[in-house]
């Protein structure tokens, strides 16, 4: 996605994808003697505000870790009002975001979700499919391995079926029967919280991520973070397995 993939606004050369690993609401909540749920709503403000955020600097795609298909190991408590935060931030957000233009996609895994759940990232999904501002990605009940083992499943059925051959597979073919088919991999996925591993995010698409690992816990994680890790990115030198333009055109075989 280089060159096509960025552009440039408020002059600063604007990834086209970042995706965010909203990390350290718990323990933001306890250095504050608070229970875990305080961490989380303060984390959904901070969710709120890089959103609007986003929206605002004209960037296109923003992938958001809500939900981890292991995140159901928590205690139900904790469970339970994460799923409560998300249905409030769709059933209270979703008018605001239409009217920003925002387009919303879901993905992870749908299947043992509760009705109300899927009924809510339908009509969001439906209600702003036609918007052209920044397309939010909630990723909810998402895991890399998961979502790629689903995919594989799907290829094995239609070459069975006949609607595809063994020899169609190649790296397109299987980015296609991805969630995310369709959307560019993200340029740069942040991680708050100081803990440097992806968790089962975006595996396959992470391939060519650039990655900033931010110190501050998610709830304090603020508008000028956010431009720093851009800034940040702006400086690296993306090669996608190639070399440097320079070193390509001096090179004695
Ligand atoms: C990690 O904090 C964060 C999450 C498990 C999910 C992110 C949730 C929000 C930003 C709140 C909004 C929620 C939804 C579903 C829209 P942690 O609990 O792992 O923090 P810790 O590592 O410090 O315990």
């Amino acid at each position: 996605m280089k060159g096509e993939s960025s552009r440039e606004r408020f002059d600063v050369l604007l990834p086209c994808h970042i995706a965010i690993i909203m990390d350290g609401n718990g323990r933001w909540a306890r250095v504050r003697n608070l229970p875990r749920a305080v961490g989380h709503r303060a984390g959904m403000k901070t969710l709120q505000e890089i959103v609007r955020h986003a929206s605002n600097l004209g960037l296109q795609w923003l992938t958001l870790y809500a939900f981890s298909s292991e995140n159901w190991l928590r205690p139900v408590d904790e469970v339970e009002y994460l799923l409560s935060l998300l249905k409030s931030f769709i059933r209270c957000d979703l008018v605001d975001l239409h009217k920003n233009n925002v387009k919303i996609h879901i993905i992870g895994e749908r299947d043992d979700l509760a009705e109300d759940i899927v009924s809510l990232f339908y009509e969001a999904e439906t209600l702003t499919l036609s918007n052209t501002g920044l397309n939010l990605v909630v990723a909810f009940n998402y895991g890399g391995r998961n979502e790629i083992v689903r995919a594989v499943r799907k290829i094995a059925e239609h070459i069975t079926s006949g609607r595809i051959k063994d020899d169609d597979i190649d790296d397109p073919l299987v980015a296609s029967y991805l969630d995310t088919a369709l959307m560019p991999d993200p340029d740069l996925i942040i991680r708050t919280s100081g803990e440097m591993r992806l968790s089962n995010f975006l595996l396959w698409q992470a391939a060519y991520s650039e990655l900033s690992f931010v110190p501050c816990l998610w709830p304090d994680f603020s508008t000028v973070d956010f431009d720093m890790a851009i800034a940040g990115f702006c400086q690296r030198e993306r090669r996608f397995g190639a070399l440097e333009e320079e070193q390509m055109r001096g090179m004695i075989l």
